[in-house]
């Protein structure tokens, strides 16, 4: 199964308590690395965590430069404990923008979590969905150019430019935290039939619970693929749309 979040509501759950939203974007890398564990142990094969979105650069300096560094601690600081739960850790998105030293820790916590069989974890960092499709879209007219090319093939291109080796495979879960309802360039491709889940809670305070909470909605869920499921044709005929 993979599930991928959106972590939203570092800053308001920083501006509620009268701290500055660094303070949030802190308290929320200890969310990450609880729902990290929380995922491995029930099983998730992928958990894609939206970090940074390539629109994140147009905040202040200072908060970008708070969250680069937190990025980088996390790295350093948790591939080791990655690594014993049999993590393998990738980053997908643009690198060209980073910083050497972010780019070093990047490069040792894949190279480090290369041989783990367990959970896929993939941070997104300066990540936008459309860039990614327009890069892998380039690269697949370039060989022949004939312009013809498989959905497999496409996605195998797209894989490419977000640094991931293995096959990540289409999302299953979705769940965007901190009350907003929106797709923020994430994953468009990967997500075609995923499963959706927005909850009020603001990332922070995303822990164990609010997980299975969230994996609890998915099982109930009916997924379909635009076909019938386990529908019978009578009902079929009623032109429900998928
Ligand atoms: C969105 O909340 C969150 C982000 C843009 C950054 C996500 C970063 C973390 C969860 C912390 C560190 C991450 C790792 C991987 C160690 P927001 O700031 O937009 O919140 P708001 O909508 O309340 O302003």
């Amino acid at each position: 199964m993979h599930i991928a979040v959106i972590m939203d509501g570092n800053g308001r759950w920083a501006t509620k308590r009268g701290l500055p939203r660094t303070a949030g974007h802190v308290e929320g890398a200890k969310a990450v690395r609880n729902t990290v564990e929380t995922a491995a142990r029930a099983d998730v094969d992928t958990l894609t965590l939206y970090a940074f979105s390539a629109a994140n650069w147009s905040r202040p300096p200072t908060e970008i430069a708070a969250l680069m560094k937190l990025f980088g601690q996390y790295l350093f600081g948790e591939t080791r404990r990655c690594v014993e739960q049999g993590i393998r850790v990738n980053v997908i998105g643009r690198r060209d923008r980073l910083s050497d030293n972010l780019l070093r820790s990047i490069e040792q916590s894949e190279r480090l979590s290369a041989s783990c069989t367990g959970m896929h974890l993939r941070l997104a960092v300066d990540y936008s969905s459309q860039y990614s499709i327009l890069q892998a879209a380039q690269r697949a007219g370039q060989p022949a150019g004939h312009g013809d090319i498989a959905t497999q093939d496409f996605e195998r291109l797209l894989q490419e430019v977000d640094h991931s080796a293995r096959d990540a495979g289409p999302v299953d879960l979705l769940i965007r935290t901190g009350n907003e309802r929106r797709l923020s360039d994430f994953l468009l491709w990967e997500c075609a039939y995923a499963e959706l889940y927005f909850s009020d809670c603001l990332w922070p305070d995303f822990d164990e619970t609010e997980f299975h909470r969230a994996l609890e909605d998915y099982a109930g869920r009916q997924r379909r693929f635009g076909g019938l499921g386990d529908k019978s044709a009578k009902s079929a005929t009623s032109g429900e749309l998928p």
